[in-house]
């Protein structure tokens, strides 16, 4: 039977919709999905480029949606891929990224959610520090088998909590709280 939702996470990539699903469903939100590629503009903004594709999503389905679009910054590399974390990860890929690192393994991943409906324009930014494992470890997808968060000797890929504690949970949990206050003050 179709279900009905509030909120629909537009994007191609099912695995982030997966996560950001079920952490939503910890804060007592139902996320639904609609699979699609949005545009992305060239940006060294990650923020820019997330408002840009929520507004194309809302174009598109005239629903209250949320996007993602995140980063992952390396710091040996001045930041990169930073904004290019997609290209990169689709041509060089982990391994690629391996080869490029020597001492210094210092990371971030960076995820900003963006909301939009008719009314409000939204955007919130969280950050997870880390350091690139030395090989790629476990199964997991995208940067998870070589990111692994502070004091952590595991990678993303590993951890059986990545979502209570991911750079996706945290934004999520910001846009949550706003979300739901938002919903309470149109009740009364
Ligand atoms: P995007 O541009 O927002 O799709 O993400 C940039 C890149 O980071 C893509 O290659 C994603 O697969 C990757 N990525 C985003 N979040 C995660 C994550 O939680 N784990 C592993 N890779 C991720």
């Amino acid at each position: 039977m179709p279900q009905s939702f509030d909120l629909f996470f537009v994007s191609s990539d099912y695995q982030k919709y997966k996560e950001a699903k079920k952490i939503l469903h910890s804060f007592g939100i139902r996320l639904g999905f609609f699979k699609y590629e949005l545009e992305e503009i060239q940006s060294s903004s990650l923020k820019e480029i997330a408002s840009k594709k929520a507004a194309q999503a809302f174009q598109k389905y005239k629903k209250p949606i949320i996007i993602e679009d995140d980063g992952l910054f390396i710091d040996s590399l001045y930041g990169f891929p930073g904004p290019y974390s997609s290209y990169v990860f689709k041509t060089i890929g982990n391994k690629g990224i391996l080869q490029l690192l020597t001492q210094n393994r210092k990371a971030k991943f960076v995820s900003i959610i963006s909301f939009y409906d008719d009314k409000n324009s939204k955007s919130f930014e969280a950050k997870i520090y880390g350091n690139i494992s030395k090989i790629q470890t476990g199964k997991g997808w995208g940067y998870d088998p070589i990111f692994m968060p502070k004091n952590s000797n595991k990678t993303f890929a590993e951890l059986t909590n990545k979502n209570e504690l991911s750079h996706r949970y945290k934004a999520l949990k910001k846009f949550s709280n706003w979300y739901l206050h938002k919903l309470e003050s149109n009740d009364q």
